[in-house]
């Protein structure tokens, strides 16, 4: 069976770290979708690692860790990022295995992003500019190549009429940049993808799946940036929700068993558009600054607010969650007063519902107050330990949201962790 862990707000909950933690129970971890947009810190050893496009079960012994069919792929962040799991004595060789049916992100990728970003101005999407975008495009818009092209002799063809076509866009967009270095880097980085596990994906985890292996998906992003889903446009270009998992694994959705969202026990975003509860304020400042809110992939500031349940209760809809995890719960210990957001006021009215559309519409928030605990929790092992003010905020949203929190994350080290009941 499969099961599935994903973020459920607008990205950086905490996935890496809770992978991590429960990478031990499962034999396979695997990445189906997204691509080195995302960030995802573990700790190992006490040392900090960012990981992007490698599953975070890659620190665990003896895991199989798969990049599904449905990643966009960087080969040269890739390699880089084998380089520094290397560095703590992973042999990523035996471990790490890819798809066939990856998409690649050419070069070409990432200049038509930062060429369509700069020319969006004022209204960009806040990309991280990894060419996630283009090569999902050039995915729908069946030109894209994959990591088995690398494999066939006529690759180096293959890769200059995709790149020619490239320049016609770039030309479109007036935009001027030597990718040449970028290049060199892209066919060095090829040869070394060569030497890894490149294989046929769908019937390497279904066959995994018929011999009873446990397998953990593990999300990329968040359901409130999924494409379909998402605060659109200012989302991602994949689907970053559980229907993600079959398309991008090639499994059928009768294989998934538990959904484990994953929820801040406050909300962020990175990047432009909508987020009703953003706090542009000294608390919005705190709570930066006490969370490291800075994006693990580009280092911008993220933005903060209060916990959104009117977001959160769509996202557990349309994801099917079974459990949630909150991190960061000892993020909020110095705050007096809590707010958790319950009900929209759009254009005067009261709504439990996310609206077809955010962007321009001005939703007010309702919120709920509590009193904060005001006490460091970064040291509780055990569930009767917690402030009575902490179990009454969980208590609500497990009420609200009608899911069980199961865990509560407090502190970035894989062991601060908290099983609820
Ligand atoms: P991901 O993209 O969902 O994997 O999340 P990121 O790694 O981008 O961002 C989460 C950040 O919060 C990282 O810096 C983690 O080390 C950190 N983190 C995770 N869980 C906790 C927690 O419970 N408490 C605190 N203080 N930090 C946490
Ligand atoms: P993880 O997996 C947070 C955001 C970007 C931007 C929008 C589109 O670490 O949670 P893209 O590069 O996909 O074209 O950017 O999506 N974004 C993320 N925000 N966490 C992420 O990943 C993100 N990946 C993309 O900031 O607003
Ligand atoms: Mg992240």
């Amino acid at each position: 069976m499969v099961d599935v862990i994903l973020g459920l707000q607008w990205g950086d909950e905490g996935k890496g770290k809770i992978v991590d933690y429960f990478a031990p129970g499962y034999e396979m971890i695997a990445r189906f979708q997204g691509g080195p947009n995302a960030g995802h810190t573990l700790y190992v050893e006490g040392k900090k690692i960012v990981l992007h496009q490698i599953p975070s079960g890659i620190f665990r012994e003896n895991k199989i860790n798969l990049i599904g069919s449905g990643v966009v792929l960087d080969a040269v962040i890739l390699k880089k990022e084998c380089e520094s799991v290397a560095s703590f004595g992973i042999d990523f060789k035996k471990s790490l295995y890819i798809s066939e049916r990856t998409h690649l992100i050419l070069p070409s990728h990432r200049a038509i992003d930062r060429a369509s970003e700069s020319a969006k101005g004022r209204e960009k999407i806040g990309s991280t500019l990894k060419g996630i975008s283009p090569a999902y495009m050039d995915k729908t818009g069946r030109n894209g190549l994959r990591v088995g092209d690398i494999l066939d002799n006529d690759f180096i063809s293959k890769y200059h009429k995709l790149r020619n076509k490239h320049q016609q866009i770039l030309d479109n967009f007036s935009f001027v940049e030597d990718i040449s270095e970028a290049e060199n880097d892209f066919f060095e980085a090829i040869e070394f993808l060569k030497t890894l596990k490149i294989i046929n994906g769908e019937y390497f985890i279904n066959d995994a799946i018929s011999k009873g292996k446990k397998i953990l998906a593990e999300g990329a992003q968040g359901s409130m940036l999924d494409v379909d889903f998402g605060t659109f446009p200012f989302v991602t270009s994949s689907n970053t929700i559980t229907a993600g998992v079959c398309s991008g694994l090639g499994i059928s959705p009768q294989k998934i068993k538990e959904v484990i969202g994953i929820t801040k026990a406050y909300c962020t975003r990175v990047g432009s558009g909508p987020f009703p509860t953003e706090l542009n304020d000294s608390m919005g400042e705190l709570i930066r600054k006490n969370g490291n809110e800075f994006g693990s992939t580009t280092g911008r500031p993220r933005r903060c607010g209060w916990i959104d349940l009117v977001a959160l209760h769509f996202a557990c809809m349309i994801n099917g969650v079974t459990q949630l995890v909150m991190t960061k719960a000892d993020v909020l210990d110095e705050i007096d007063i809590l707010k958790v957001c319950n009900k929209y006021k759009i254009n005067g009215k009261e709504t439990e519902e996310v609206p077809f559309q955010m962007d321009g519409k001005n939703i007010e928030p309702e919120y709920k107050e509590f009193k904060g605990w005001e006490k460091d929790i970064t040291k509780i092992k055990n569930y009767k330990d917690i402030p009575v003010e902490m179990s009454d905020y969980i208590d609500y949203i497990n009420s609200t949201l009608g899911i069980p929190i199961k865990y509560i994350s407090n502190g970035t080290a894989t062991d601060q962790i908290i099983m609820a009941s």
